[in-house]
């Protein structure tokens, strides 16, 4: 073979895996464009600073983990809660031995009430917030942090859409939530 002929020989060939190379690229990034991800929900959720978390004066600091982690204060109010209010927010636990407690504690002081909006907020929220009992609640969470007991647990969030929607609407006229987006 004449050195010219291999000199077009293996330019061919270089010319050919370019065009394949190119090929392999423009596959991939169509697959990149067309690959189905999990679409994460804008959600809302109820979120409460409760009187042993507000007395420790760790607003701030819980406002800033939300923050940090995406969730969006569209709504918020301090208040001292009466017993018929504590009574009726938390009236699906009625029946369970903690009922008459929860709402002694709950109207105790003044609690901290907030709307949170953002991607996948209402999980969200409960990750932050950690187990309901602080004992069991992973290092980091906020009851971890700022919580002593079951009952002065720091905070409440809301377990689901229909609750959040529910206890949003019990502390917050639709006017006076402003979306962050
Ligand atoms: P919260 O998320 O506000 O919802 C109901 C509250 O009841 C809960 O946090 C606790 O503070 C309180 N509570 C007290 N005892 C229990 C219990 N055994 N199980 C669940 N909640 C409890």
């Amino acid at each position: 073979m004449h050195f010219r002929q291999l000199r077009q020989s293996v330019g061919t060939m270089t010319g050919y895996l370019r065009v394949q190379r190119a090929i392999c690229c423009f596959t991939r990034f169509y697959d990149l464009l067309t690959e189905e991800r999990p679409l994460m929900a804008i959600e809302r959720t109820l979120s409460i600073i409760k009187p042993d978390a507000v007395a420790k004066n760790v607003i701030g600091k819980i406002y800033s983990r939300f923050e940090t982690n995406g969730l969006k204060i569209i709504a918020s109010r301090m208040a001292w809660l009466s017993p018929q209010e504590a009574g009726e927010f938390y009236g699906v636990h009625k029946e369970r031995p903690f009922y008459k407690d929860l709402v002694a504690f709950m109207t105790s002081g003044p609690v901290m009430i907030q709307v949170l909006e953002g991607e996948d907020a209402i999980a969200k929220n409960r990750d932050l917030m950690g187990a309901t009992d602080p004992k069991k609640a992973a290092p980091g969470t906020i009851r971890a942090d700022f919580a002593a007991s079951i009952d002065a647990n720091a905070v409440h969030g809301s377990d689901g859409p229909d609750t959040a929607k529910v206890e949003i609407a019990f502390f917050f006229p639709a006017m006076n939530v402003y979306s962050g987006r």
